[in-house]
């Protein structure tokens, strides 16, 4: 069995992006491998978020873990501030990093726009992810496009530490979806869907009511040939329509070139909001049942305790490859 790790910041709704890229994954994932999902609420702090919000975003997540079907007898499910251990080797792991390799991460470059000054979590984000993944002797990490620079700073930093100090951490594999690894923007194809855009027409988050799941997708931009064809340099919108369409249906996009042939956008997108309902409802429907039961809060307690398990003796291995403490 391959131990398994991965997690959701509580910044919002997930969104057809999380999901198709990484949410998906750990669902197929944990049936034949023992797999940790987490809730990493020290990485949302890495930008200002609002105390009260980001404590209901959480339950948020952790219920949609539970909607999606991961299913708490198989997977661990827990929040990363009730592991302590999470932020003790995200320093050691800082510590071990180069601010020249910090400072190459593009999503450090786009998220700090340029600005001369920006909050230091946004820099050492990836050595927390970094822990985050060591910590549990992680063999695969199942995450969106976007994550692949920082695990391989992971691994970069896995295998640093082994050669210096001896075998300390297993160095993980990023595992990427072959259809909906990176979901774009539907306002605009050429920048990634994501929870923080302004325009909440720009994606389709899992738990919108039938009504915004039409409008966002009829809204969605496109180009004026008219022609249902996958290709993302000249026809990135009606590309990244494809893509949803065949992950969320399981009919390649081949197969939906084929059937749309001759038809217009139109037709196309009224049947994309139809496959996206029927997908997206059931997810709904069990959210509202689990989000505000008392199984919620049992099920994160028990996860803590078992991750705490794991992640305890892995960090006494830590501190004595590196000689902290007595
Ligand atoms: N557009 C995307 N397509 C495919 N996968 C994606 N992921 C995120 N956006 C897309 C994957 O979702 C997982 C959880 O992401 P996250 O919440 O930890 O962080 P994020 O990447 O910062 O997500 P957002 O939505 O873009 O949030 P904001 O707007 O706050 O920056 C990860 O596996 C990620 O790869």
């Amino acid at each position: 069995m391959k131990r398994v790790f991965s997690g959701v910041q509580p910044t919002g709704n997930i969104h057809l992006g999380n999901y198709l890229g990484a949410l998906k994954q750990f669902v197929e994932l944990q049936d034949e491998n023992e797999c940790i999902y987490c809730i990493v609420d020290e990485h949302a702090i890495t930008v200002p978020q609002d105390p009260k919000a980001l404590r209901e975003h959480i339950l948020d997540v952790a219920a949609l873990y539970l909607a999606i079907g991961i299913d708490p007898k198989k997977a661990i499910i827990f929040v990363q501030s009730d592991v302590s251990e999470h932020a003790e080797l995200g320093w050691v792991l800082t510590c071990a990093s180069t601010t020249g390799e910090l400072f190459r991460m593009t999503q450090f470059k786009s998220k700090s726009g340029g600005k001369e000054s920006v909050g230091t979590g946004l820099l050492t984000y990836p050595t927390l992810m970094a822990a985050d993944i060591l910590l549990y002797d992680t063999d695969i990490v199942p995450v969106g496009n976007d994550q692949k620079q920082h695990i391989e700073l992971t691994r970069d930093l896995a295998i640093r530490v082994n050669a210096k100090y001896g075998k300390t951490f297993v160095v993980p594999d990023g595992r990427f979806m072959k259809a909906g690894a990176r979901v774009m923007a539907l306002d605009d194809p050429t920048q990634k869907m994501s929870k923080s855009a302004p325009n909440a027409h720009s994606r389709i988050s899992l738990l919108d009511d039938d009504a915004k799941i039409k409008k966002s997708i009829m809204k969605a931009t496109t180009d004026l040939d008219g022609v249902i064809r996958y290709d993302v340099e000249n026809k990135p919108g009606i590309s990244n329509l494809l893509t949803i369409y065949s992950a969320l249906s399981g009919i390649s996009i081949p197969e939906l070139e084929a059937k749309y042939e001759g038809k217009g956008y139109g037709d196309f997108k009224k049947d994309l909001v139809q496959v996206t309902i029927e997908a997206l409802k059931p997810i709904r429907e069990r959210y509202e049942e689990i989000r505000h039961s008392d199984e919620l809060n049992k099920i994160l307690d028990d996860g803590a305790r078992r991750a705490k398990e794991i992640a305890a003796p892995v960090m006494k291995r830590v501190r004595d490859s590196f000689g902290l403490g007595r």
